[in-house]
């Protein structure tokens, strides 16, 4: 890996999470305010060229994971052509996160493009809150995603790994955790449980917050002990398997109450080229700007070092506490890129 892509900490930045599109074709409570937000005009997001030349810096640097992400990526016209082209630069894990909701259809086009793994967000199986949460219908869809993923050979463990997120929140859906982690029992799925994380216009509230200890609790409650995962430790997610014979398995993202910062491996795109080493980072730098202004790959990988050396240890920098109190400061998760 070359060594633009390690931090002062010594952090290996292997993953790459890269938005194609801004929009979202839901309004989740815990993502996005209900009118949406201000939306960047087309001439200033990334043209499908310069996500593929970024891309491909990136694969060079040494990157092995690129994750497609949103708002929702397949609002992209041309998600399928995004994927093959960056499937041909030769990147070892090529991902997705998505909705949903559109993504049956295009199944079939994305696997042979070159999808190699999948993450679909859900997080309740109820119609009515559904809806309360997405402020959007589609639950069907989503579930009838989910069955097509299975079916078209994505498998958590398997060489095509397959994800479900679910955000927890308090009051909201966490009475559900159970019957989520249940799609793991029949379905080769690993099902991720999210601490909520305070963003821009959320309304984010401590008391919303469920730690992951208490979800884990609350599975364990009906379906018994989990027992940790040690082989293929991963840096965001604690895993775990059922105490009996199961297709999937479970997870938890516990970015609040214990966070997984001294392992990051991630760096960020946003779909207007936005470039951010952290989540909660206050500055990024417009890699859109520099390839129009005709920097050669030297001097954007020198743009890339140089953020990269200024990477706090954890947070953006700022404590839990901070990150809670300035809850509405910030820019929306999603115009981070996921
Ligand atoms: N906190 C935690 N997770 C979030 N996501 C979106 N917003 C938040 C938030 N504020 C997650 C969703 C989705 C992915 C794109 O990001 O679970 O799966
Ligand atoms: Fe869209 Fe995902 Fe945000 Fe929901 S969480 S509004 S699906 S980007």
């Amino acid at each position: 890996m070359s060594p633009a892509l390690t931090d002062g900490l010594g952090r290996r930045h292997t993953t790459l999470r890269l938005s194609i599109a801004e929009r979202c074709t839901l309004r989740c409570r815990y993502c996005m305010p209900a009118e949406g937000l201000a939306w960047t005009p087309n001439r200033d997001l990334l043209t499908t060229d310069e996500l593929i030349r970024l891309a491909a810096l990136f694969a060079r640097l040494g990157v092995t994971t690129i994750r497609l992400t949103g708002g929702e990526p397949l609002v992209r016209p041309d998600a399928v052509e995004v994927v093959r082209r960056i499937a041909a630069l030769g990147v070892p894990r090529l991902a997705m996160t998505t909705n949903g909701l559109a993504l049956e259809p295009q199944l079939p086009a994305l696997r042979e493009a070159g999808l190699t793994a999948l993450t679909l967000s859900l997080d309740t199986l109820r119609a009515d809150r559904f809806r309360l949460l997405t402020r959007r219908d589609g639950l069907d869809r989503v579930l009838g995603a989910l069955a097509a993923a299975v079916d078209a050979g994505y498998r958590i463990g398997g060489p095509r790994p397959l994800k479900v997120n679910a955000v927890v929140l308090r009051g909201v859906n966490d009475d559900e955790v159970a019957a989520l982690a249940g799609l793991a029992l029949r379905l080769p799925v690993e099902v991720r449980f999210i601490e909520w994380m305070p963003f821009a216009g959320l309304g984010w509230g401590r008391e919303s917050l469920v730690p992951w200890t208490e979800t884990r609790a609350a599975v364990e409650h009906v379906h018994g002990p989990l027992i940790p995962r040690e082989d293929a430790p991963d840096a965001t997610a604690q895993t775990f398997r059922f105490s009996r014979e199961a297709p999937g398995r479970v997870g938890f993202i516990a970015s609040m109450t214990a966070p997984f910062c001294r392992g990051c491996s991630r760096l960020r795109i946003a779909a207007d080229g936005a470039f951010s080493v952290c989540l909660f980072a206050r500055e990024s730098v417009s890699l859109r700007d520099a390839l129009r202004a005709d920097a050669t790959d030297a001097e954007m990988e020198r743009l890339v070092a140089r953020a990269l050396q200024r990477k706090a240890p954890a947070h953006g920098g700022r404590s839990v506490e901070a990150l809670a109190e300035t809850a509405d400061a910030g820019r929306a998760m999603i115009a981070i890129g996921g």
